[in-house]
């Protein structure tokens, strides 16, 4: 039978993660999340895309202060087979 991957699925499993939903970047065991795949087909791009991530979170950091979701924003995530993401994100910010 043909098998589809849930990798978001995967990456919230209590299982793996304690407190799952929770956004916590010094997890002991985070490398081990599987947001790029695994195994031969695991994403060619994760490289290239971990770089673009450090260097926007570093300009982030650099340009804007007190960094928010905006107060009674609907965060709509549109249904992906593959990937769980957001249609978009209203943040406010201080500039620095
Ligand atoms: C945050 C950004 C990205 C995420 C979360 C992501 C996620 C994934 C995942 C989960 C897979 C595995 C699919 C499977 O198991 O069949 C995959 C495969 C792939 N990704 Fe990405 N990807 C990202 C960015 C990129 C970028 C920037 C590129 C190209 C420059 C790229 C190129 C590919 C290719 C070519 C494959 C297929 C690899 C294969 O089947 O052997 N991805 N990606």
């Amino acid at each position: 039978a043909m098998v589809m991957m849930r990798y978001h699925a995967a990456n919230r499993d209590p299982k793996q993660f304690e407190n799952p939903n929770e956004f916590q970047v010094d997890r002991k065991n985070a490398r081990t999340h599987l947001a790029f795949g695994k195994g031969i087909h695991m994403c060619v791009g994760n490289m290239l895309s971990r770089k673009e991530m450090t260097v926007s979170f570093q300009q982030f950091a650099k340009r804007l202060d007190n960094i928010r979701i905006q107060e009674g924003a609907k965060l709509n995530y549109p249904p992906n087979m593959m990937l769980r993401g957001l249609a978009n994100l209203p943040i406010l910010f201080d500039k620095k």
